[in-house]
């Protein structure tokens, strides 16, 4: 008896442009384009195997060893559906294929960090399972074909389907087939940018990615002007920094889209607080470190982006990874860098390019 079962991992990606806010919240169309670095394999990621097997009753989900509802018409079952009907085209062109899409589906997932803490859980985790399936399945299909499948579990998930950076363009059809990601430049062409991911607290955050989101579409006028008059200009302006290696550039895009996603958490009714006073305490680290270099005639030497939770993220050239983390350790002395990257901010150095 044969048996069917793949396994694909995929790594999170951290947005610098940041994508808050859904113009329709079942197909995950967002109200604004986004743009992201995707992290290397070897740290933050998300390992998923599927095994199709006739003698399967329904499909089923284990997330890190327990079991997860896949509910009729959730986004589970719409990814684990796409996915199916994409096999289904395979095994109409070929009658010898073995025909799985007929069979139910057993996903077995781990992350190997925190999820559902602001580190992108949502993210990694839709990709590894929908590039698990596109294994089982041995689709033809482009990372950007199965970004759209992606998207439709988690809309950040769409991203983590490239390595590098990533911009994921929302476009304006109504049926969602141009709201996919695209890369702007591989990891190779800016190798020189690395992550330091700093982890402030791993709890599951207080409300998740998705009814924040909804409940800033719904009450906030900030969120109105963010997206029409802001983000088209900076993912132009990033994307030119990203394809220029301008860091200082990018950095300020960076901090700036960071800060105004924030503020727009605030804007809120009634408000979120994803950032706690540790947050705080690095941005105003980072903004000090780089004030100095400033004053000295320099650039922008490290770049702070928190996504939905109080978890930092600093982008920075290789070269002053040393001294930011030195600084982190100084000024935070319960950071434990490498030792223990999730308790209390652990600090654990990942690039988007090779391990520091
Ligand atoms: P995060 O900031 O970690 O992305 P979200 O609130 O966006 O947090 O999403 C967390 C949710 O994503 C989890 O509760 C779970 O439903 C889903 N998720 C996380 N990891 C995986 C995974 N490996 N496979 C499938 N779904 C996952
Ligand atoms: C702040 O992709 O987790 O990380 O589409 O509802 O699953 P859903 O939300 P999700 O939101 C991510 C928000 C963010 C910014 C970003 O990654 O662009
Ligand atoms: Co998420």
């Amino acid at each position: 008896m044969a048996i069917y079962q793949a396994t694909a991992s995929a790594p999170v990606n951290i947005a610098c442009i940041k994508y808050w806010g859904k113009r329709d919240t079942k197909l995950i169309l967002p109200t604004n384009s986004s743009l992201s670095v995707t992290l290397d394999q070897d740290h933050l990621r998300s390992t998923t195997t599927s095994r199709a097997d006739p003698s399967f009753e329904k499909d089923r989900l284990w997330l890190n060893g327990s079991e997860e509802e896949i509910k009729d018409g959730g986004r589970l079952a719409t990814c684990i559906r796409e996915m199916k009907s994409l096999r289904r085209e395979v095994e109409q062109k070929n009658p010898n294929e073995p025909k799985l899409s007929s069979f139910a589906v057993h996903i077995c997932s781990r992350n190997n960090f925190p999820t559902a803490a602001g580190l992108a859980s949502s993210a990694s985790g839709f990709a590894a399972l929908v590039s698990s399936l596109a294994a089982l399945y041995k689709l033809p299909a482009t990372p950007s074909q199965l970004s759209l499948i992606s998207r439709q579990g988690s809309g950040s998930a769409c991203r983590s389907l490239f390595g590098g950076f990533v911009a994921w363009k929302m476009g304006s059809a109504s049926d969602g087939s141009d709201s996919l990601a695209v890369e702007v430049a591989p990891q190779s062409h800016w190798p020189d940018i690395h992550a330091l991911i700093c982890v402030v607290s791993d709890d599951k955050k207080g409300t998740s990615s998705t009814s924040g989101m909804q409940r800033t579409v719904e009450t906030s006028p900030l969120l109105q002007h963010r997206i029409k008059h802001v983000v088209p200009e900076r993912m132009n302006a990033i994307s030119e920094a990203i394809l220029a290696k301008d860091f200082d550039t990018f950095a300020r895009i960076t901090m700036q889209d960071s800060n105004q996603f924030h503020a727009v958490c605030l804007d809120t009714d009634p408000p979120i607080f994803y950032m706690n006073d540790v947050s705080r305490a690095i941005i105003a680290l980072v903004t000090e470190y780089n004030r100095l270099s400033v004053e000295n005639g320099g650039k922008l030497k490290a770049a702070y982006t928190y996504d939905a939770g109080p978890n930092a993220v600093i982008y920075a050239p290789k070269e002053n990874l040393k001294e930011i983390i030195s600084m982190v350790v100084k000024y935070f002395p319960q950071a434990e860098p490498f030792k223990d990257p999730f308790g209390l901010f652990g600090a654990q150095s990942v690039g988007a390019g090779s391990v520091v």
